[in-house]
């Protein structure tokens, strides 16, 4: 696998923190899963010289797009992008969310880790499921669109609360097959106890700072439960996405 160089098709500031990144390639697209990620870089900045790794948030035809929060160097160069300017781009990575069908799904994510679940929905919702979906936010910036139920830490949009305490009431109130969720380790954890209750199979997307993102510097590892041990597993490869249950929280 190569980095491939495309000229960016969208740059779509959302609020000062966030902002959606598109391109266009039909043999991308065509390959890429709920959960997958790629590693993207600004070939015309040499630093940071290392790629980050993204989600991907939509894909439609051939088009694909990241939704990304503004958080170091090299985001803020990505966002300050034109339409044309080259990005490179390493993917689809990891292994994505396994999917159902047929089934009552339940998407749970917090700030950035909204970022896989458009995609992931679409792609639930065509194989059948019924979904709902929960995301949670610091404050109204931290939210992108109103159809979901959006929880706000200080109530400035949706429920206000964390987005932990009203899956729960949800949970207790309606049947749920499965949970899919992205956010903060805090929040996943909470999620897992809460589904582990319950005796709900939940799949968590997780982030590691990633170098290679392709299984070969061991940056990225997490411990998992396997057969009574605990294993070191690579988010970049083995991931992002785990059984709820195998996680060791270090949160
Ligand atoms: C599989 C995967 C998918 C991701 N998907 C998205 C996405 O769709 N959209 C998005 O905006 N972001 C996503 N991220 C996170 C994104 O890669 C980081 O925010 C990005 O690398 C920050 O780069 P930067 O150079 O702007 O900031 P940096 O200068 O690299 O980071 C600034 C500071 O933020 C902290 N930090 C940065 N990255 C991480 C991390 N991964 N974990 C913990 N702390 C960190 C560190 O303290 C660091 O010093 C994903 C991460 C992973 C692993
Ligand atoms: S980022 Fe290098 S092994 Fe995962």
């Amino acid at each position: 696998m190569h980095f491939k160089k495309l000229p960016v098709l969208k740059i779509e500031h959302i609020n000062k923190d966030y902002f959606v990144l598109g391109v266009r390639d039909k043999e991308l697209t065509q390959k890429i899963k709920p959960g997958h990620f790629f590693q993207v870089k600004d070939p015309a900045s040499r630093i940071p010289l290392l790629p980050r790794p993204f989600s991907v948030y939509k894909v439609d035809n051939d088009e694909l797009e990241f939704l990304v929060k503004i958080i170091g160097e090299a985001t803020m160069k990505l966002s300050h992008l034109s339409t044309g300017q080259d990005i490179q781009l390493l993917g689809p990575l990891g292994n994505g969310f396994p999917l159902v069908s047929g089934k009552k799904v339940l998407l749970a994510s917090g700030g950035i880790g909204f970022a896989p679940m458009p995609f992931l929905e679409h792609k639930l919702k065509e194989a059948g499921n019924e979904v709902h979906f929960y995301h949670g936010g610091r404050s109204s910036n931290d939210v992108f669109c109103d159809s979901v139920e959006n929880c706000t830490d200080d109530g400035t949009f949706g429920h206000t609360g964390f987005v932990t305490e009203y899956v729960e009431k949800y949970l207790d109130s309606t049947h749920i097959d499965i949970v899919y969720a992205c956010g903060p380790e805090p929040m996943m954890k909470t999620l897992t106890i809460m589904c582990s209750k319950r005796d709900i199979p939940i799949y968590v997307s997780m982030e590691r700072v990633m170098a290679c993102g392709v299984g070969a510097c061991c940056g990225c590892v997490i411990k998992i439960k396997e057969n009574d041990s605990i294993v070191y597993k690579k988010v970049c490869n083995d991931g992002p996405v785990f059984y709820g249950a195998e996680v060791v929280w270090d949160a």
